[in-house]
């Protein structure tokens, strides 16, 4: 046996296991950012023009196939036989232009009609969500409810939602798959306070139908952290929407820490033993990390860096950077920029082992 034969029988064997192997790995796992369980009819519109689109490619691949097939065997070359040559069939001219045309109108029309529903303006009553995109970090504001927050969203189902696209910086875009589309976030529309009201925002509108985590991530490269600007939506019942609203608004959730002096009061002069987290919360406060952060109930109001009012609560730190543990809340506030390359954050590597443990369990006790 030569040795191409036996190469090609080696070919004739693997290729359709390697093939079998790839298909079945694509059953396996869960896939937290597919676009084909949308969880909103925006999502769900978007995956009906896939698989038509998908269908129609499928369809003329079995059909070339087949054809490329017949002519191979039927005029395979055999000694002495001349395949007959065909010139000018109008029969055959007008099948291969109408037939696509046709497909391209079955494909354009759906399409079409697609895109003008994702930019549907959203019902008056939608709840207003602006995501404001930082490198490398999400801001979501919730002007009528005059709340903050940071990389991970909270959003009731069942209610339309309009998100407000803006950057801070760069261009970023907001991509979570499993609520459908994908839609960038420009500069041009963050207005620093003061300024008129920007009103040229990108708009986004859906409503979500199932209760859940749905993983996002910035769908544009906006530098070298890019790849770690995840955000996670968070979709919750109504009722619980509202109570989480209602905590981040009352500023007596969010209180300073018992055995924190008033201001004004030298710590020195205290004579109580301090918990853990009050020494967290003076750590917080000595280190400047108000400069930057902002938490509920507390006068630290920074707004460089993102809302840390529920940084206890939050599925990772550094948008989707790192686990939310508090080895690695440590690790993050010692050299961040370690971590995560470029973060804007200040490094602190000086902040002794005991303040480090107490800045971590007081950040770990908002929720
Ligand atoms: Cu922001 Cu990529």
């Amino acid at each position: 046996m030569s040795f191409i034969t036996r190469t090609l029988r080696r070919v004739a064997v693997m290729a359709p296991l390697t093939l079998l192997a790839t298909v079945l790995a694509g059953c396996s796992g869960e896939y937290p950012q597919t676009t084909f369980q949308p969880v909103t009819e925006f999502g769900a519109r978007i995956n009906e023009v896939y698989s038509g689109i998908f269908m129609w490619t499928m369809l003329i691949l079995t059909i070339v196939l087949v054809v490329l097939a017949y002519v191979l065997i039927r005029f395979r070359d055999r000694p002495g036989a001349e395949p007959r040559m065909t010139y000018g069939n109008n029969l055959a001219e007008i099948g291969w232009t109408l037939g696509p045309a046709i497909i391209v109108v079955l494909i354009l029309v759906p399409t079409v009609r697609t895109i003008f529903y994702t930019y549907e303006p959203a019902p008056e009553d939608a709840l207003v969500v602006e995501a404001v995109g930082h490198q490398w970090w999400w801001e979501f504001r919730y002007p009528e409810l005059g709340v903050t927050t940071a990389n991970e969203l909270i959003l009731p189902v069942d209610r339309p939602v309009e998100i407000r696209l803006s950057s801070a910086d760069v261009i970023h875009n907001w991509w979570v798959p499993r609520l459908g589309g994908k839609r960038y976030n420009h500069p041009v529309a963050a207005m620093a306070s003061g300024r008129p009201e920007a009103t040229n925002y990108r708009r986004l509108s859906f409503t979500i139908e199932e209760p859940g985590e749905y993983l996002g991530q910035c769908a544009e490269f906006c530098g070298e952290s890019h790849a770690l600007m995840r955000m996670l939506v968070n979709a919750v019942e109504p009722r619980e929407f509202d109570a989480w609203v209602d905590r981040m608004r009352s500023a007596a959730s969010f209180t300073v820490p018992e055995g924190v002096p008033a201001p004004g009061v030298q710590p020195a002069a205290q004579t109580a033993q301090t918990s853990l987290e009050a020494r967290g919360y003076q750590v917080f406060l000595q280190s400047g990390c108000a400069a930057c952060h902002s938490i509920a109930g507390t006068p630290f109001m920074g707004r460089l860096g993102p809302d840390l009012t529920t940084i206890g609560d939050r599925w990772s730190i550094g948008a989707g950077t790192l686990d939310n543990t508090p080895e690695n809340m440590a690790r993050w506030i010692r050299n961040s920029p370690g971590i995560k390359p470029g973060s804007k954050m200040l490094t602190f590597p000086n902040i002794s082992e005991e303040d480090m443990t107490a800045l971590v369990a007081y950040l770990s006790s908002l929720k």
